[in-house]
């Protein structure tokens, strides 16, 4: 090899999806060149000493919600990102949930602006699946979008959730580019009813939030989902799983053969019900955290593959919008991109899985799932530099206050953590060294949706779409 590399990492251990072992990697041009001993490295203009740490492929969040346009007061492209850099994230896939909602082309070409100049890491930009924008969906795909998000229950920025019979035709349309579809899989008429009916008993204590959506608001949301995509051919993926009775569901739509994933959130593998009263409002999330019978499914189910992936549903409110003796008055969500791999690393730590379980989790799936594999989620030569450098042996503690999030309140402050990133890279360059953010890399992350390479597209029953039974009949 002759050509001289940017960057050398030497003396780490390289993690993949299957194997951890001592290697090098050199960089040029934002790739990775050459994985392997030390002494057959090219020359490099740098070398970075890993010695005693873990390397990794950059994790992929596939849900974030980083509010701009419209609630910058929450976050922003720029807070969201270095949230994420800090964070040991790499790529994150952003929400529709902000105003204007991401459901018309012009929308979406204001938040690929506003991310472009702000974003410190890589991001692909969620299209809306709405109830009034089925005309739009085409021409989202057109402006460049990595999925497409549908709520079904009511979430923040009351988008209304659509009916099945325009998530049907969504779906037709959907299908025909291949594109996978994330699902917030909560039944709305279910949790209205429930809801209304706690308010008018005067319940407005924490636990009232878990009263109002059972698991079988998830159960029928994700059967009803799932029935969807296995009429159209179209692709989902089912966010935040928090029961464990929606697995049966999702397990059963696997193995019927529908192209169907699935991410959980650390905070159902490792929150529970009795958290509620000691975090009080802050808790308050979409699906809730559930009871502590759930958490064992959950990992199980992490561990054998029904549940694909890890993300965070980072969804940033100020404390004053967080922290209410009203349940029903705080805002939901709270921040994550940020803290999820330490959060994790200190499970590895504890046994729960294999630092490789953790990228396969992290990194691997979420970037096959959306064809951004190999470009991403795999430290290989051809694939980005997105790489991310932990000490496995680090003590540590969330601290709300030193958060890069705007939204300085978690329920997570204070806990105790073992297994923390340090460095972070976006396509060969530092966002993060230290510990510390790279402020000159603002602006550096950019949109992958060019590189997604989705298998070709596979829709099922297409004589009976909207499109194909709207025709008027020939003479
Ligand atoms: C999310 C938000 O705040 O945007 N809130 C939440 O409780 N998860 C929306 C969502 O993902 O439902
Ligand atoms: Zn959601």
């Amino acid at each position: 090899m002759s050509a001289t590399a940017d960057l050398v990492i030497n003396n780490g251990t390289v993690v993949t999806a299957d194997t951890a072992a001592p290697a090098s990697i050199a960089i040029k041009d934002g790739k990775i060149v050459a994985v392997g001993a030390a002494d057959a490295m090219p020359p490099a203009r740098q070398t970075f000493d890993a010695k005693g740490l873990h390397v990794l492929p950059g994790a992929i969040d596939v849900h974030v919600h980083f509010r701009e346009p419209g609630y910058t007061h929450k976050e922003n492209w720029g807070t969201g990102t270095a949230a994420a850099a800090c964070g040991g994230v790499t790529t994150v896939f952003e929400m529709p949930n902000v105003n204007p909602p991401t459901g018309t082309p012009e929308a979406l070409k204001l938040k690929h602006e506003l991310a472009a100049e702000k974003a410190f890491v890589d991001f692909g930009i969620y299209g809306l699946l709405a109830e009034d924008n089925i005309n739009q969906l085409d021409k989202l795909v057109d402006g460049g979008v990595i999925g497409f998000k549908c709520f079904m229950g009511n979430t923040f920025g009351n988008l209304p959730s659509p009916s099945t019979g325009a998530m049907l035709e969504g779906f037709e349309i959907i299908a025909r580019h291949g594109y996978r579809i994330s699902l917030h899989a909560e039944t709305a008429s279910i949790i209205a009813r429930r809801e209304g009916r706690l308010k008018a008993a005067g319940r407005v204590d924490p636990l009232a939030h878990l009263a109002a959506r059972p698991a079988v608001v998830a159960i029928e949301a994700v059967s009803r989902a799932a029935v969807l995509a296995e009429w159209t051919g179209a692709r989902i993926h089912i966010l935040h799983v928090s029961s464990a009775d929606e697995l049966r569901p999702l397990r059963d739509a696997k193995a019927r053969g529908v192209d169907i994933t699935a991410e959980t959130c650390p905070h159902y593998l490792l929150l529970d019900s009795t958290d509620y009263a000691r975090v009080g409002s802050v808790i308050r999330v979409n699906p809730p955290v559930r009871e502590a019978f759930n958490k064992g499914p959950l990992w199980e189910a992490l561990m054998d593959g029904t549940i694909d992936m890890i993300a965070t549903d980072h969804a940033p409110h100020l404390p004053e919008e967080k922290v209410k003796d009203n349940m029903w008055a705080a805002d939901c969500g709270f921040p994550g991109v940020e803290v999820q791999m330490p959060i994790m690393l200190t499970e590895v730590n504890a046994g729960r899985m294999t630092i490789s379980d953790y990228v396969r989790r992290s990194a691997t799936n979420p970037a096959k799932c959306w064809g951004l594999y190999p470009h991403k989620g795999v430290l290989q030569p051809g694939a980005d530099a997105d790489i991310v450098m932990v000490d496995l042996a680090r003590d540590g503690e969330v601290d709300d206050t030193k958060l890069q999030s705007q939204s300085k309140i978690t329920p997570w402050h204070r806990r105790k953590l073992k297994g923390l990133p340090l460095h972070t890279l976006v396509r060969g360059r530092f966002v993060m060294k230290d510990q510390v953010l790279v402020a000159a890399a603002r602006g550096w992350g950019r949109s992958v949706h060019s590189a997604q390479r989705m298998q070709a597209p596979a829709p099922r029953h297409t004589d009976t779409t909207m499109a194909a039974i709207v025709v008027p009949p020939k003479s």
